[in-house]
């Protein structure tokens, strides 16, 4: 077997203080680093098990979270650097009852995201059956486990967490003791794989999991978070105390767990969100800017109304010491908060502007205020949508009887529903100012696999960017920058946008990322807060209305239950309220952007 070659500088990683974590923490800022590293892990112990005992026995999840692993896996095989002829598999857990065929299952899961694309035998390969007849599934339960036991213990296993803090499907009121058995899914779990199945519904009751103990077996283990979604349950599995109610702080009792996070994962952990609570750090204004809201906020004050003493109760005498009294401080942070809110006249005029929206709502949503400002200043405007093929549920129905929730459509409803979606598109910009013949329509090839998941990005997908970029030569450029997108679009749309700017010949254009439909940026993170008018957020939420598809049941609802236009509303009036409570001008509602630092 090939030696794993030395293929990339080490990645980077956030090192500070780790004095409230319980758990060996590793905070990748840049995501795909994240994939690599855990990938590298697992070679080098499918080669050093190898070459002690002959054969390795990896634990193996499904989810998004480690899509990213198994691309990189499969990436190293090709290049000969791993075998997989003597590895052996146990994976967490299947949905019960599960096909084998279904797309939902997670043998199919496997089989396609990895195992086809792997030397791996496929009498080694071991996933939990969702078909064996109730009656029997104790003893199948007990089979697995014996079988784990028979290939000499699981030597590395890999971990996702759910929201409810389950690791495999060991929801809350799982204990340390549990074994591979049937269990009920949590409400919030099954809401989570809503969007998977097409409805919360369609998704099943009931899964067959390794138990806590099985999984604390293991001799070494990998918890891998990625997303802001998951930054509160992560934060909770390391910091917090060992409770039942949340499987993964179990984890705290194994001797060898590293969890391996994205920044926006760890975005809730100590270090992370207050590390002024901690140790000495670099008061960086930016920094600077991040305690004084903080505390503001802590002690319901304005800014420019802090004094000393909220300073000191507050952990943050260095920070006061540093200027000699809160005065300065204060006056240093409202300036740059202050500086943040740019009305008409202080954004862009007459220059060329390019929209990416990942799905044809995004724009409206996440930015259908800037957009007509835009519009207003005579900016040249023009506006990508990246996807081809979207959910019109409700809409279509014709040719969809016979489908099955979750199937793919036949193509002349994908393009029934790409007709609708971009005509939806187009009436949403006309309702914020913007001619038709601003729109464009990539039908990016990451995104045609009209399913939910989607392809990796390809050359092809970059090439079709570039070629926009040269043609239009944009001055700025708009990105959705949301990584909390549960299917990870955003993310991929995002990265074609990058790697196409990096290929471009001609100037750089600044680039300003807008937060997606589930949250925005903070007053700390945004770079540019853009008031708007009790009219402009009502001409926003009626250019929401026409995407009419979209509208009544929000397609990914996650655990919150609104309309998309609602969750404007409130994040637009609250961002302003924010500004308010702080001392900053009283304006009706605002919109924040972040300009992407190169
Ligand atoms: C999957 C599994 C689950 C997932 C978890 C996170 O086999 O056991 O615990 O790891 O639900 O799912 P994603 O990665 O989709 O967020």
């Amino acid at each position: 077997m090939a030696k794993a070659t030395a293929r990339r500088s080490p990645p980077t990683t956030i090192e500070s203080s780790r004095d409230r974590e319980r758990l060996k923490t590793v905070v990748f800022p840049e995501h795909s680093d994240l994939a690599a590293r855990v990938a590298e892990r697992i070679v080098e112990v499918i080669q050093r098990e190898t070459q002690a005992k002959g054969k390795v026995v990896l634990g193996l999840a499904t989810g998004s979270t480690p899509l990213g692993v198994y691309e990189e896996l499969i990436r190293l095989h090709q290049a000969g650097d791993v075998d997989f002829s003597h590895v052996i598999t146990f994976n967490l857990d299947e949905y019960y009852p599960m096909s084998p065929d279904s797309p939902h299952s997670y043998h199919r899961y496997m089989w396609e995201n990895f195992f086809a694309h792997v030397n791996i035998a496929k009498h080694n390969v071991h996933i939990p059956e969702g078909v064996t007849p109730r009656e029997r599934v104790t003893d199948a339960c007990a089979a697995y486990e014996a079988a784990i036991r028979a290939a000499g213990g699981i030597d590395f296993q890999l971990l996702g967490i759910g929201k409810t803090g389950h690791v495999g499907f060991n929801e809350p009121g799982s204990d340390a003791a549990s074994r591979t058995r049937i269990v009920t899914l949590d409400t919030l779990t099954r809401k989570d794989a809503a969007a998977d199945f097409f409805g919360v519904e369609n998704v099943p009751r009931e899964a067959i999991t390794m138990g806590v103990a099985t999984i604390l077996d293991a001799k070494e283990i990998a918890l891998l978070a990625t997303g802001e979604h998951k930054a509160g349950i992560v934060a909770r599995a390391v910091e917090g105390d060992i409770s039942t109610d949340v499987a993964a702080t179990f984890l705290q009792r194994h001797p060898s767990v590293t969890c391996y996070l994205d920044l926006p994962a760890a975005a809730e952990l100590t270090r992370i969100k207050t590390p002024w609570i901690l140790e000495g750090i670099d008061w960086t204004p930016a920094m600077v800017e991040r305690a004084v809201v903080w505390l503001a906020e802590r002690s319901t004050k304005a800014v420019l109304k802090l004094s000393a003493r909220e300073y000191a109760e507050n952990q943050l005498s260095p920070l006061l010491a540093r200027a000699g009294s809160a005065g300065p401080i204060n006056g240093q942070v409202f300036n740059r908060l202050r500086e943040k809110i740019r009305g008409r006249a202080k954004l862009p005029a007459h220059e060329r502007v390019l929209v990416f929206s990942p799905h044809p709502d995004d724009d409206v949503i996440s930015m259908g205020g800037i957009l007509r400002k835009l519009w207003e200043n005579e900016n040249q405007m023009v506006v990508l949508d990246t996807s081809a093929v979207q959910r019109a549920r409700a809409t279509v129905n014709a040719g969809m009887e016979q489908k099955a929730p979750g199937e793919i459509d036949i193509p002349v409803v994908q393009n029934l529903k790409k007709f609708i979606r971009e005509s939806e598109a187009i009436a949403a910009l006309a309702a914020v100012g913007i001619p038709a013949s601003s729109a464009r329509f990539l039908d990016l090839p990451f995104y045609q696999t009209g399913e939910v998941r989607k392809r990796p990005l390809s050359e092809e997908d970059i090439a079709i960017v570039l070629r926009l970029i040269d043609e239009t030569r944009p001055d700025l450029v708009f990105v959705a920058g949301d990584l909390s997108d549960p299917h990870g679009t955003h993310r991929t749309c995002k990265a074609a946008v990058e790697a196409a700017l990096a290929r471009y010949q001609g100037g750089k254009p600044e680039v300003w990322l807008y937060r997606g439909a589930w949250q925005e940026w903070s007053l700390t993170e945004a770079d540019v807060l853009v008031p708007l008018s009790q009219d402009e957020l009502h001409a926003k939420i009626l250019a929401i209305f026409r995407h009419q598809s979209q509208k009544d049941t929000a397609p990914f609802p996650g655990y919150d239950e609104r309309e998309f236009w609602q969750r404007v509303e409130a994040r637009n009036l609250e961002t302003a309220a924010r500004a308010d409570r702080l001392g900053l001008p009283e304006y009706y509602a605002m919109e924040a952007y972040v300009i992407q630092r190169v």
